[in-house]
């Protein structure tokens, strides 16, 4: 295991902020990490995932951890469903192209989503109709300061929106080392519901889509208004969409009625985070080499040098521009540190 001083950690987060940790350390190996976490019992820890999911400001004095555990594997199948067991450290979409590759349904509207499979349950990743939630079998997990195992099935995760227990009481207690997903082998539960895919679907002519093609209809709709961090930092949508009350969702309806929305339940309402910071006109702004995508106004990119404080400094201008036009606060989707 490779221990490194004053690392840069611009190509290990995908807004791309050059930002140094003190003390890095990555392991591949469940042995490597409780070795690392025995040893350094009173050290603060930063643990990294794919960094998909964060917005650097600072350099990190506390122990960089780097989660690269890798493989893939059948854990059980029968006729109908598989489970399959990733390991934290693969690549999501790697991921999802293994289970095209074999023809395993369920994760095909997840595709090109960026980050590791092991940080997506505690976000609960979502997209085009379909949340981690709805494939997800059990994850693996370290207790850092017992070291032990556990196993959490899917009502103990407690899922919501962009939230897990590993958001809330289990914060910074575990480390998710792998991740089981109940998949389907054939009689693939096809959602193509959401209507861009269904769009798209049509624009290309296809009556009866397989799973790949669902996959490919997602990967072009994202590649048509989402930057690819590669060519462009960004963290995705770097604010969630709020859910408001029956009474506030009212009174922004009378004002606002050509908003689009979505019904959670009777007594809530979500309503786009990228509509209404359109609407407070900072859709395709920059300052400096922070700005908001042009084509969608939820997520903020690095132009090249932009400084974590300077993208975080244009998300908090942003967040007050809404609040104060529309009154509704919008609450960031990633982590800030
Ligand atoms: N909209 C605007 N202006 C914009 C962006 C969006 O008016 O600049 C409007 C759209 O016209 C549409 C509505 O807002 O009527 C919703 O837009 P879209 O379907 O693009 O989805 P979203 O709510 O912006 C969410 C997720 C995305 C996910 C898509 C598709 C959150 C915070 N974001 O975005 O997830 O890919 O739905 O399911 O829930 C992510 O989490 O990083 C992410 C990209």
């Amino acid at each position: 295991m490779l221990r490194e001083e004053h690392k840069s950690l611009k190509n290990y987060n995908t807004f791309g902020i050059d930002i140094k940790a003190k003390c890095f350390s990555s392991v591949q190996s469940i042995e490597e990490l409780k070795t690392i976490l025995s040893s350094h019992k009173n050290e603060p820890l930063f643990i990294l995932g794919g960094g998909s999911n964060m917005l650097l400001t600072k350099d990190i004095d506390e122990h960089v951890l780097h989660i690269n555990l890798k493989g893939v594997h059948v854990v059980f199948e029968n006729n109908d469903e598989v489970i399959v067991e990733a390991h934290a450290g693969e690549n999501w979409h790697d991921f999802v192209i293994y289970c095209l590759h074999h023809d395993f349904g369920g994760v095909e509207n997840l595709s090109l989503i960026p980050g590791n499979v092991g940080t997506a349950p505690i976000q609960n990743i979502g997209a085009y109709g379909v949340e981690l939630k709805d494939v997800f079998d059990s994850c693996e997990a370290v207790e850092i300061d017992t070291l032990e195992t556990k196993r959490f099935g899917l009502d103990e995760c407690k899922f919501g929106y962009r939230d897990s227990i590993f958001k809330n009481e289990a914060k910074g207690r575990y480390i998710i080392t792998s991740v089981r997903f109940r998949l389907t082998k054939n009689k693939h539960l096809l959602r193509t519901s959401y209507g861009s895919i269904q769009d798209e679907l049509e624009a290309q002519g296809i009556i009866q889509p397989t799973i790949k093609d669902i996959s490919d209809a997602v990967i072009a709709i994202r590649k048509s208004k989402l930057p690819d961090p590669k060519v462009l930092g960004n963290s995705g949508s770097f604010f969630k969409n709020p859910v408001v009350t029956l009474d506030t969702f009212n009174a922004f309806r009378l004002k606002y009625p050509e908003a689009p929305y979505y019904e959670v339940s009777a007594m809530q309402y979500k309503i786009p985070a990228g509509w209404l910071i359109e609407k407070s006109g900072w859709k395709g702004r920059r300052i400096g080499d922070a700005g908001v995508h042009e084509k969608q106004a939820l997520v903020l990119v690095n132009y090249g040098n932009a400084t974590g404080s300077e993208l975080w400094k244009l998300a908090l201008n942003i967040q007050k521009d809404v609040k104060d036009k529309f009154g509704i606060y919008i609450e960031p989707e990633v982590n800030v540190f």
